[in-house]
């Protein structure tokens, strides 16, 4: 089951389907820059069918906003699920967002996604990506298309981070573009998802 409602084992930040209010005026979401203004909530006249999509994080991707800014950027992680919730009101793509800091729950809500009702997943596994073959098979176990995405490009970083352990089981990859790149996996899921709806690409 999708949602509010789910807890997080980990205990390490709980699920987000909508965006709470902040003490102190709204919070900015990581991508404001890219939303489109003055759209109402929910989905848009002939929009396809719903989809359900779980957003995954890994390791320390709840420190985000105050670990390695000049790597990760300055966007916490809350900020990135907002500017996420806010993607998939406009376009009728319902989002759960979970991070842990524990393999398990990522294996668990990896594989089992599918099964929580979800059609695609979008994954930034952090440190688990170069090392989880636990992670590997649950992406090949879940049946439904699973987008890796790092904020940082790790194929331009140190040695141990240039291998994704679990890219062979992805559906694709977006990396290098901060924030952003959730925001964009998320795209080319939806897009991957909708036969190809979203970009009016030629091909
Ligand atoms: C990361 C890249 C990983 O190598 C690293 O361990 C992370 C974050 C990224 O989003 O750039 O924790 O996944």
């Amino acid at each position: 089951m999708a949602g509010g409602s789910r807890t997080n084992p980990s205990g390490s930040a709980p699920p987000r389907r909508a965006p709470k209010p902040l003490p102190g005026g709204p919070r900015r979401p990581a991508f404001a820059a890219v939303q489109r203004p003055a759209l109402p909530p929910g989905p848009r006249p002939g929009m396809p069918p719903a989809l359900r999509i779980r957003v995954v994080s890994g390791p320390n991707l709840d420190l985000l906003g105050v670990r390695e800014p000049e790597i990760y950027g300055t966007a916490t992680l809350e900020q990135i699920h907002d500017g996420l919730l806010m993607f998939g009101e406009e376009r009728g793509v319902e989002i759960e967002c979970l991070q842990s800091n524990n393999e398990g729950d990522l294996v668990t809500w990896v594989g089992r996604a599918a099964g929580d009702g979800f059609d695609g997943v979008v994954l930034n596994a952090a440190a688990f990506t170069h090392t989880s073959i636990a992670l590997l098979d649950a992406i090949r176990a879940c049946g439904i298309p699973v987008v890796e995405v790092h904020l940082s490009n790790p194929e331009a970083r140190e040695a141990f981070r240039r291998r994704s352990v679990i890219a062979p089981a992805c559906a694709g990859k977006i990396t290098g573009f901060g924030a952003a790149s959730y925001a964009l996996g998320l795209l080319a899921l939806v897009n991957k998802l909708r036969g190809g709806g979203e970009l009016r690409t030629a091909g």
